[in-house]
């Protein structure tokens, strides 16, 4: 049996759920990888916290010295969160020669090329499959299990609170508002929540998952990303109307030499098998060219789930030592892509308009006038004299959008374009 010391930074939810399951699944994990591992020093901030972890006192420390600078220590586990100093922390340790597993997607959007760099420079592994969808093996199917396809897109719901929240405002009725303070009091939201309700969170990771399946350098700056907090409980009750759900998804397309990534709300068939993931758990859909799709399903946070992406990581580098695999990180880069998000897609447009005769049918002429195609136009319950009436629109591009939008604007029975959503099919 080999041995592993192990330096822990951060002793939070995820690396509580970490040591757990070190503990619960000793007997499997040192089977499989025939490798004893032991937490050997842990950072943290407050030393004085009490911590339900089988450690002793000695184990933690404040001083990151003790773990990246430990010749003892061979693997370092980063569960602190953050950019920085994560990011220092992370390249020290593997300047030093240690091996990393973290769960930061934030870092790995950021630096994750650079940092895979610095590991293969020092023949030690850089693994970070946590880092999105929890405990979803999302990086390791892209990476080693459809390598015999052409990918053409990764679609998923990969933010759990959003979808904790959408899904209380569509089963329940309540308000953005409400239901954001639900999932905080639960837990499933931050105290900041905006990170995941403005779409900075699933932006982080559908950069990771587009670097994983195509090759091409995470591209932050370029991602698309709107959020949840314009989502109306209006809207989201005239979507489930007309056989739609509202979701915050994540999309990274790939066509001819082109790539597409984006972060939006959008209305999802019912049947569409990621509307089928309902509040913290999160679902990805993968589109080869042999495989059609295929979609993993599960919690995308928490402790456990979490946690057990990250032993799953542990686990590999402990069998790559084992069989002394060569090692390699970086993913293959392929043929550069143009990144653009010219947005080809079906739209959702609800109007307040005046309620009489012949609007609807000026509306629709509009439309047709800017070669737009209507797959369905409703109208909604009335108030008063305002009639809210929801188009939906056949494919077509943002430049038509705006300027049909333009015009819808200046017909004076019209007196608000409500909200706009992009529809997938
Ligand atoms: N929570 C989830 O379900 C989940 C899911 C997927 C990925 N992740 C990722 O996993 C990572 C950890 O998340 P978490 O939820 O476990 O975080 P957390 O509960 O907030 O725990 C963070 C830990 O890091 C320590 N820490 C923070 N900054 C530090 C610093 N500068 N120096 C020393 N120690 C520091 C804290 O110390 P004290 O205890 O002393 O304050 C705490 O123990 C993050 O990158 C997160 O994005 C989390």
């Amino acid at each position: 049996m080999k041995h592993m010391n192990i330096g822990i930074l951060g002793m939070g939810t995820v690396a509580t759920g970490l040591m757990t399951l070190l503990s619960d699944n000793k007997e499997i994990i040192e089977r499989k990888s025939e490798t004893e591992f032991q937490v050997t020093k842990v950072l943290v901030k407050d030393m004085n916290k009490k911590r339900e972890v089988p450690l002793q006192q000695e184990v933690f420390t404040s001083k990151i010295e003790d773990i990246i600078d430990n010749e003892e220590i061979h693997l370092v586990v980063e569960l602190i969160g953050g950019i920085h100093p994560a990011y220092e922390f992370v390249k020290k340790a593997l300047k030093n020669g240690k091996h990393v597993v973290t769960a930061n997607k934030a870092l790995i959007a950021t630096y994750g090329e650079e940092l895979e760099g610095i590991a293969d420079e020092n023949g030690v592994y850089l693994r970070y499959e946590a880092s999105v969808a929890g405990g979803i093996p999302i990086i390791n199917t892209l990476k080693n299990s459809v390598e015999s396809n052409e990918i053409k897109e990764i679609m998923g719901i990969v933010n759990g609170t959003t979808n904790y929240i959408l899904t209380q405002m569509s089963e329940r009725g309540l308000e953005f508002e409400e239901a954001l303070k639900e999932a905080q009091d639960l837990g499933f939201a931050e105290a900041d929540p905006s990170s995941d309700i403005d779409g900075d969170d699933a932006m982080y990771k559908i950069a990771i998952l587009s670097y994983v399946a195509f090759g091409q350098p995470m591209h932050v700056d370029k991602i698309c990303k709107e959020g949840i907090t314009r989502i109306s409980k209006e809207d989201i009750q005239y979507a489930k109307e007309l056989g739609y759900t509202i979701k915050l998804v994540a999309t990274a397309r790939k066509e001819d030499h082109h790539l597409e990534m984006m972060v939006y709300p959008a209305l999802l068939p019912m049947k569409h098998p990621i509307a089928l993931a309902q509040n913290e758990y999160n679902a990805v859909v993968i589109k080869g060219n042999g495989l059609d799709d295929i979609m993993l399903y599960g919690k995308g946070a928490g402790a456990l789930p979490t946690g057990s992406s990250v032993l799953n990581d542990m686990i590999e580098i402990a069998k790559n030592l084992r069989d002394q695999k060569k090692v390699y990180n970086r993913v293959k880069t392929q043929d550069p892509l143009l990144v653009d998000n010219k947005g080809h897609r079906q739209y959702y447009i609800r109007l307040d308009v005046i309620d009489k005769p012949g609007v609807m049918g000026q509306l629709t002429k509009i439309f047709g006038e800017h070669g737009i195609g209507l797959v369905s136009v409703s109208q909604l319950k009335r108030s008063e004299m305002v009639a809210p009436l929801v188009f939906i629109t056949y494919e077509t591009d943002q430049k038509m959008m705006k300027e049909v939008l333009c015009d819808i604007k200046k017909y004076s029975e019209v007196l608000k374009i409500a909200s706009i959503l992009a529809v997938e099919s």
